[in-house]
Formats: structure tokens, sequence, C-alpha cells
């Protein structure tokens, strides 16, 4: 017989307070398009986008990290000394190693909190809540902060008409921590890596350092496939999502999609038959897509500007390179 002891997690886990941070620089479409052959009508038409946002350099991945976290453990009502999990979703933390995860949680002084970053671009935030969700449950953690932040300017070819409007900056987090009823629905998650070419760095760093002029590897991205994965197959993941927390769209108050397109985020909307009542987060117009940032921002814009509250039920979906995928239904802290 094993003489292994288990522990016991909380019964349920649930978003306790988010919090996020919008950089500084406002660029308009018109500040672009010279560069890239484009029109500010152009890029409204095709994507929403009227303006995003771009860090300075002050504005770093820990600084914004740090920021959000602040105001999403005050809203939380949870001190410093009782996270113990910090868990960052980030595609543009510019060191292989070691995780920035450790950094944020240092600069936030925590006490020596598990902390790791993940990879899993725009679909990061929603892998992150899933793995806080479980870790709470699982008794591993007890107060894990879920950060989602980019700083996706330093990635982007400005000269490169494909990506230069969409890309932007900023930060968002969550403190997910036990509760007494569920309030973090199952995960719909998963990926499809026959697209793995759709987004990406374009070289790998050795490729890189091989050139005679060696320079940063951009983005790259194939966007009218990924306009379409996104557009048909997302709104099919969002009602799975809806099925496996045992509800319909009707039950649903609040709809907050990764913000990659405002083409992208009506199409699901249309194909997934929300009502009118459902509340729908279209924060892309002047923030541009964040990528890992993009859910928790545009939560907590929808919470300042009234259009949700505290106890309602959303639904997140994330998409993006990988191309990766998570979705669940949550209670609005
Ligand atoms: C990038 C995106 C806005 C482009 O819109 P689209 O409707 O797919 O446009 P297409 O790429 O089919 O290009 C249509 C035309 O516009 C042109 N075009 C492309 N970029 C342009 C730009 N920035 N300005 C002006 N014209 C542009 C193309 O050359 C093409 O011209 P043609 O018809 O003469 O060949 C869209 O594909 C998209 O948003 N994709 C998903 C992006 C995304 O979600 N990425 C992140 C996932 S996390």
């Amino acid at each position: 017989m094993t003489k292994l002891q288990d522990v016991e997690g909380a019964r349920h886990a649930t978003i306790l307070g988010v919090g996020s941070y919008r950089p500084s620089r406002l660029i308009p479409n018109a500040e672009l398009v010279e560069a890239i052959d484009s029109s500010d009508e152009w890029i409204q038409q095709r994507s929403g986008i009227k303006t995003r946002r771009w860090a300075t350099p002050e504005e770093t991945v820990t600084l914004m990290s740090v920021e959000s976290s602040k105001i999403a453990m005050e809203r939380a009502g949870i001190e410093p000394a009782q996270i113990d999990g910090v868990v960052v979703a980030t595609v543009s933390h510019m060191l292989q190693t070691p995780a920035v995860a450790t950094m944020i949680a240092h600069e936030l002084g925590l006490n020596r909190p598990v902390a790791f970053d993940i990879s899993a671009a725009c679909a990061g935030f929603c892998h992150g809540i899933a793995l806080a969700s479980d870790m709470v449950k699982a008794g591993s953690a007890q107060h894990v902060l879920v950060i989602g932040v980019e700083r996706l300017s330093d990635l982007t070819d400005v000269g490169d008409r494909g990506t230069a409007f969409i890309f932007a900056d900023g930060a968002g987090a969550a403190v997910v921590g036990p509760s007494d009823e569920p309030g973090i629905g199952p995960v719909v998650w998963g990926s499809d890596g026959e697209q793995f070419d759709l987004i990406r760095q374009k070289e790998d760093w050795r490729d890189v350092l091989e050139q005679d002029n060696p320079s940063m590897p951009h983005l790259v991205m194939q966007g009218n496939p990924v306009f379409r994965w996104a557009s048909f197959e997302m709104a099919k993941i969002a009602q799975q999502t809806l099925d496996r927390t045992g509800i319909t769209v009707d039950d649903l108050d609040v709809f907050v999609p990764h913000q990659a397109n405002m083409r992208i985020i009506d199409a699901m909307a249309r194909t997934m038959k929300l009502p009118d009542t459902v509340k729908i987060a279209r924060d892309i117009a002047d923030q541009g897509n964040t990528s890992a940032a993009s859910i928790p921002l545009a939560l907590d814009r929808m919470l300042e500007e009234g259009d949700a509250k505290s106890g309602d039920t959303a639904l997140l979906i994330a998409f993006g390179a990988g191309l990766a995928y998570a979705a669940q239904v949550v209670t609005v802290p």
C-alpha cells in the first residue's frame, strides 16, 4: 500500500479581482500608414482598429505587469503575502531564461511563490486562468496571480503592411483563489500545429545570428487564413465551452473574445447567435491586438465602463499563434 499522502485543495476556484495597465503612447492609424502604403479607412474597415497603444522604453514587461497586478490584488482584497503562485503569459519577454514571472514576483514583494511563464501567444491568458484554477483546486497553490503582458511593438516590423497596424502593448492581471461556488468553468483548449507557420517569429535566433547584419526577427502572419480559422472554428469552440459548462448563450451577460479583429468578433457573435442583451468587448478599436493581455484589458475596461458587473457570467475565448486556443466561462469578480 502506498505511503504517499495527498493534499486537498479548494472545492472551487474563482477570479477575485482584475487589473490592467495601458501604455502611454497613443498611435493613431495616420501615424503608421505612410510606411505601409495603407490608409486609416482601410485599417478601420478591415480590422476595426482606430488607434493602438505602444509602450515607452520605461514601460517594460515587468513594469506593466507589476502595475496591473497591484490593482488586481487590491481589488481582490489579497495581500502580497497571500499570493503563492505567479503565472505569466507572454511572448515578448526578451530573455530566453529565467522566466519574467520570477522578477515580477520579486518586484511585487511576494513571498517566494512558484513563478513561471507560459508560451501560448494570444491564447495565453485563458491558459493561465485554467492552470491557476486547477492549481487552487488541486491544493498546489491558494492564490495565483495570472498575468497577460506584451510589448509586441518590439516584435513588429513597422514596414510590414500585414502586421504593423495590428499589434500593440499592455498588461492585464487577475487573482485566482478559492471560493464556495464554481467561478471558473471547465476549460476547452487545444492546438492545431499543422498551422504552426501562420503566425510566427520569422526566423529562429540561430538563423538570425548567421545573417551578415543580424536584426530582430519580427512576427509574420498570413492574415487571411488566420481570419477564416478564427471566425469559423472559434465559434464552435465557444459553443463547446458553453455545452461543457452546462449553460446556453441566454445565460451569458458578457462576451470577452480575444481582441484580434473587430470583424472576427462580429462573425463569432453572429455564428453563436448571441442575444442582444449580451455585452461584447470591443476594446480593439483603440487598444489594438495585445495578444495575451487583450482579454484582461478588455474585461477590466468593461467593468470600469459599467458594461460588466460583479457576478455577471462571462465567456472568455482566446486564440492565436500555434495555432492554440482556450476558452472558459467565468463569474465576473
Ligand atoms: C490582417 C487582416 C486585417 C487583413 O484583412 P483581409 O481582409 O484578410 O485582407 P487580405 O490579406 O485578404 O488582403 C486584401 C487586400 O488588401 C491588401 N492589403 C493588405 N494589407 C493592407 C494594408 N495594410 N493596407 C491596405 N491594403 C492592404 C492586400 O494586398 C489585398 O489586395 P488585393 O486584393 O489587391 O490582393 C485580416 O486578415 C486579419 O485580421 N487576420 C487575422 C489577424 C489576427 O487575428 N491575428 C492575430 C491572431 S491572434
